[in-house]
């Protein structure tokens, strides 16, 4: 636990009584400003795990509940990222949806040969330790070569999770983190890291960058010009329908034209954009803004 961030709230429950659970009025309270902070809705079967943490967490700030809601409505921004990067699900691999990753190559391809000489940038919203970034650097990387283009681009992780940033900005995975496929077919771009682990060479590294960011925050401000490629999968899943299309909405506002929002296959299956195209690609959930001049679907 970082204990800097629990001092405050330490401080104020030294005279409270210890290791209690939030009451059930609480407990929905808390739960409404989690949703309202995250996006993410906390759902039936997470249940004894979120009290669990929570209690545990009462426990070692000294608080009882109602002081404990007390501290977290009055400057409780430490402790709410504390929580986040306690009970936000940050499950990932490399390349873990192989179709929407290979379009992302063909799409990168077409990009190196039609627009050559223009920057590319690429967005993995809700990176979690930085797995799905990485892995978009290396589309592209391939999307270069396959063009016979010099790379020209940069990805951006971002998160709103603290911890899983540090281990992006890290970088160090198991070895076992890769396929046996992908490590002989990446073999050139990995370096050891320790005991097995291995990070990517520099020339991936230099490529990305990481960022904290909330997805529901419709600001941004990273990429003042646009992006090319979104990449958001897995994220969505935890949020009510109507936000998810909310969510979706802020992000096509972010596309160039010509750009893609690709989601993961299931994460909403009903958001019909009226403004984007509907990119055919099996298996793949993606979206294009279209080029100027282009028919705009929904037109
Ligand atoms: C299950 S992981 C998915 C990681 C990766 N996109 C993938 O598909 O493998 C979901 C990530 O979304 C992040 N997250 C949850 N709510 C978020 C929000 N409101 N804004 C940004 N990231 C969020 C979590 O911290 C977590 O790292």
């Amino acid at each position: 636990m970082n204990s800097e961030r629990s001092s405050g709230l330490a401080a104020v429950g030294a005279l409270a009584r210890a290791g209690e659970v939030l009451a059930d009025h609480q407990y929905r309270l808390w739960a409404d400003w989690f949703e309202r902070r995250t996006g993410v809705h906390i759902q039936e079967h997470r249940l004894p795990f979120v009290r669990r943490v929570l209690a545990q967490r009462l426990g070692e700030v000294g608080l009882d509940g109602e002081r404990y809601l007390a501290a977290l409505a009055g400057s409780g921004e430490g402790e709410w990222r504390y929580l986040a990067d306690q009970l936000l699900i940050q499950e990932t691999r490399f390349f873990r949806h192989r179709e929407s990753h290979s379009l992302v190559r063909r799409v990168v391809a077409r990009h190196a040969i039609e627009r050559a000489g223009a920057d590319l940038h690429l967005w993995s919203v809700g990176c979690a330790t930085g797995e799905e970034a990485y892995s978009l650097a290396i589309d592209a990387l391939a999307g270069f070569a396959a063009a016979g283009s010099a790379p020209d681009f940069a990805v951006i992780g971002s998160d709103i999770s603290g911890a899983a940033l540090g281990r992006a900005r890290r970088g160090s995975y198991p070895l076992d983190a890769l396929s046996a496929a992908d490590r002989a077919a990446l073999g050139a771009l990995l370096e050891p890291a320790g005991a097995g682990h291995f990070r990517f060479t520099d020339s991936v590294r230099e490529r990305v960058a990481f960022v904290a960011d909330n997805v529901l925050d419709q600001r941004h401000g990273f990429f003042t010009a646009g992006v090319d490629i979104i990449f958001c999968q897995n994220l969505l899943i935890y949020f009510r329908r109507w936000r998810r299309q909310q969510a979706l909405n802020f992000l096509a506002r972010r596309l160039r034209r010509g750009g893609y929002l690709i989601v993961g296959p299931g994460d909403c299956a009903d958001w019909r954009p009226g403004h984007l195209e509907r990119v055919d690609a099996p298996g793949v959930l993606a979206f294009r803004r279209p080029l100027e001049g282009e028919v705009e679907a929904g037109d």
